[in-house]
C-alpha cells in the first residue's frame, strides 16, 4: 500500500466516523461498489481510477464474509504516530534545486503553485495576493477565528517585497479535498456568471463582497470559501475550519522564501501537523507550478 493510499484510507476512516458522513452499511449491501464510489467521491475526494482499483482489490477481491470485516477495519484506522519533533526551516526551492524568488511570483495567478511541508504528500499553496488591478496588496497580520469551537489564533501575515506572499494548506478543512478541486478564485475569475470552469457560487462572492476581498480561496467539492488576505478564516461553509497557514520567512539580500512553521487547526487528517507521516527531508522544498484550474 502506496502512502497516498494509506492517507487516503485515512480519511475514509474519519468520513466514516464522522456522524455528519455516516457510511451506510445497509445501503453498501443493497448496492455495492455504485454506493462505496459515491460516498467516497462526495465525503472523501475524488476516486481516480488507480485508486478504484486499489479500493476495489481491497474489498471486492474478497469473499462477501469478509467485507463487514474490512469495512470495519477501514473505520479503526488510525494515522501512525510518527512524523517530525518541530518545524524545520526549508528553503523553497524550483524544479532545478535553485531557490524560487519571491519578486518572480505573479500576481493573482491562477495556476496552483505547490509545495509540501511539513510532512510529505501534505501540500500547501503559495499564493501572491493582488487587487482587483492585480497589484500586490499587502497582508497584514489579523486575528483568525475558528468558528468549530470559536478559538482564535494570530495570522502573521505575508511576506516578500510587497508583502503579498502568503501560503495555507492546500487540503479542504471540511472533508480533504485537493488541488485542483481547492483553488484560488483570482479577481478577473470573481465576476459573477463566469462560465463553467468557474464554479463559484454566488453566496462566496456575496461573502467576498462583504468581507471587501477580491479573491478567494474555494473547494469545488462542497463550497467551502476561504478568505486569503486574512489567514484563510472561513467566508461560506460546510467547512468550520480555516485553513492552517504556514509560517514564512523573506530573504531581503537574496529575495529567497523558507517554510519555517504553520499557525491554526491542524492539517486536515491530522491531530498535529508534524504528526502522522513522514516529514519532508534535508532543507528544500520543491515548489511545483500545477495546472491552471480555468482552462
Ligand atoms: S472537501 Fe468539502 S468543501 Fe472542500
Amino acid at each position: 500500500m502506496s502512502i497516498e493510499d494509506f492517507y487516503y484510507l485515512s480519511k475514509t476512516s474519519g468520513a466514516m466516523k464522522n456522524p455528519r458522513t455516516r457510511f451506510s452499511d445497509e445501503q453498501f449491501v443493497r448496492n455495492g461498489e455504485d454506493y462505496l464510489f459515491r460516498y467516497l467521491d462526495s465525503n472523501v475526494g475524488r476516486v481516480d481510477a488507480g485508486r478504484r482499483k486499489f479500493i476495489k482489490g481491497m474489498v471486492f477481491g474478497i469473499g462477501a464474509a469478509a467485507v463487514a470485516s474490512a469495512l470495519g477495519a477501514i473505520r479503526g484506522l488510525e494515522v501512525p504516530i510518527v512524523g517530525a519533533k518541530s518545524y524545520t526551516k526549508m528553503l523553497l526551492v524550483d524544479s532545478t534545486g535553485s531557490p524560487v524568488k519571491a519578486s518572480t511570483f505573479t500576481v493573482n495567478d491562477p495556476v496552483i503553485a505547490l509545495y509540501e511541508y511539513p510532512l510529505q504528500n501534505e501540500i500547501n499553496f503559495i499564493l501572491n495576493l493582488g487587487d482587483t488591478n492585480n497589484n500586490p496588496v499587502a497582508v497584514p497580520p489579523s486575528d483568525v477565528t475558528v468558528p468549530a469551537d470559536g478559538t482564535k489564533y494570530k495570522f502573521p501575515g505575508g511576506v516578500g517585497p510587497h508583502k503579498s506572499i502568503v501560503s495555507y494548506s492546500a487540503i479542504c478543512q471540511h472533508l480533504g479535498c485537493s488541488p485542483p478541486e481547492i483553488h484560488l478564485y483570482p479577481p478577473d475569475e470573481m465576476k459573477p456568471g463566469m462560465p463553467p470552469p468557474a464554479l463559484l457560487p454566488p453566496n462566496a462572492i456575496t461573502a467576498a463582497n462583504s468581507a471587501g476581498i477580491p479573491a478567494v480561496i474555494h473547494c469545488d467539492c462542497h463550497g467551502s470559501t476561504y478568505d486569503p488576505y486574512h489567514g484563510a478564516s472561513v467566508l461560506t461553509g460546510p467547512t468550520e475550519r480555516p485553513l492552517p497557514a504556514v509560517v514564512l520567512e523573506w530573504d531581503s539580500s537574496t529575495d529567497s522564501l523558507y517554510a519555517v512553521g504553520d499557525v491554526g487547526v491542524p492539517v486536515y487528517g491530522h491531530t498535529n501537523t508534524l504528526v502522522g507521516g513522514t516529514p519532508v527531508s534535508g532543507t528544500s522544498t520543491g515548489v511545483t507550478a500545477k495546472i491552471n484550474p480555468f482552462q
